[in-house]
């Protein structure tokens, strides 16, 4: 394998980042999409990409084994009285899980917030996505609440975990 490089993702990602989506999406249930991906169009993507890039308050980030993407982070800032907030997504290509390459990304997201003025970082995770939860609790997060039954998989329902990290 060779070295895994971690970048912000830009608007001439936008292709490569679709397909990552639809190949993720397959390989795991923790994902609010399944292998259908995102139902966005390149040009949508590409242009979600460019306002990422421009927004001081949120960013998008790839890790990359060679050109394939096989991981992804993003911090989404928000708006008015939640400025100071920004919500977390993170996930790897399940061949390359267990590797640190998860740890890598949230480490970069970490810094990015602490060096642009973000404050809290939300996320919700599902309750039993043990290695998340782990990998959230290692770099400071911490549990704040809960969501009964917020997946409904076929006939099953998921509880998920509000998991906060306060930079303040
Ligand atoms: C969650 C995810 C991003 C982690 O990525 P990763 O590259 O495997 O992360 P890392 O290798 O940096 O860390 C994984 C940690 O979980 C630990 N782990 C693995 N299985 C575990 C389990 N069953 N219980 C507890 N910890 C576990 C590993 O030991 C490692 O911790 P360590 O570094 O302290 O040893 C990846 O599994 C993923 O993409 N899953 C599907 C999508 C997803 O669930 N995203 C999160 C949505 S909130």
């Amino acid at each position: 394998m060779s070295e895994i490089i971690i970048r912000e993702n830009l608007a001439a990602d936008a292709e490569q980042a679709l397909a990552y989506m639809h190949q993720i999406g397959a390989e795991s249930d923790n994902l609010t999409f399944r292998e259908e991906g995102l139902s966005i169009t390149i040009e949508s993507e590409r242009e979600y990409l460019q306002s990422v890039h421009q927004d001081s308050h949120s960013v998008s980030i790839g890790a990359f084994d060679g050109k394939s993407m096989i991981g992804n982070g993003s911090l989404s800032g928000m708006s008015r009285r939640m400025s100071h907030l920004a919500e977390l997504g993170l996930s790897v290509r399940k061949a390359y899980w267990n590797q640190g390459i998860g740890g890598r990304l949230l480490e970069t997201l970490v810094m990015y917030a602490r060096e642009n003025g973000i404050e809290l970082i939300y996320l919700d995770v599902r309750s039993d996505n043990a290695s998340a939860i782990h990998l959230y609790q290692k770099y400071g997060f911490k549990k704040t609440g809960s969501y009964p039954a917020y997946f409904k998989i076929g006939d099953k329902y998921y509880d998920f975990d509000l998991m906060v990290l306060d930079l303040r």
